[in-house]
């Protein structure tokens, strides 16, 4: 699977070892930056991979920032895009299953390197159920209309 992956400077080295963690699964990984542990602004790297996915550039998101709340904040406001927070694997499946999350969100400062990629592949390895959950993202797609 091709997956796009954004940070901001307090993941940098939780990033660099989710990517390697992907590769070695076969999983192709676009790196949307931040690069460098020099100060950044999580929102831009939010909308860079939310944009990524809306455009087809790459078909699943993994976003990390201090705690992974402020960056899928910001993937959250660009249309379509529905971005979890996850601090364990089993939110991390259900968020794929019901709530057909494209983005999963977690903090380098919150959980630990093998929890984050437990909750990376828990993510990936689940497939959306449709049925009553597609109504209900399809309501939350009338609340983003209705704005
Ligand atoms: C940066 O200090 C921090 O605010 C950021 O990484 C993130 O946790 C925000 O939600």
């Amino acid at each position: 699977m091709k997956i796009g992956i954004g940070n901001d400077h307090t993941a940098l080295e939780l990033k660099k070892e989710i990517i390697a963690h992907l590769e070695s699964q076969g999983h192709e990984v676009v790196d949307y930056g931040a690069y460098t542990t020099e100060r950044a602004n999580y929102p831009e790297f939010g909308e860079k991979v939310a944009r990524a996915i809306l455009k087809g550039e790459v078909e699943r998101g993994v976003l990390i920032c201090g705690t992974g709340v402020g960056i899928s904040l910001a993937a959250n406001k660009v249309k379509g895009i529905r971005a979890a927070v996850c601090s364990e694997p089993y939110t991390a499946q259900l968020v794929r299953r019901h709530n057909n999350a494209q983005i999963i969100a977690f903090g380098a400062r919150v959980v630990g390197n093998e929890m984050a990629k437990m909750i990376v592949d828990s993510f990936l390895n689940a497939e959306f159920e449709g049925g009553r959950h597609q109504m209900r993202l399809d309501m939350i797609t009338d609340i983003e209309n209705r704005e």
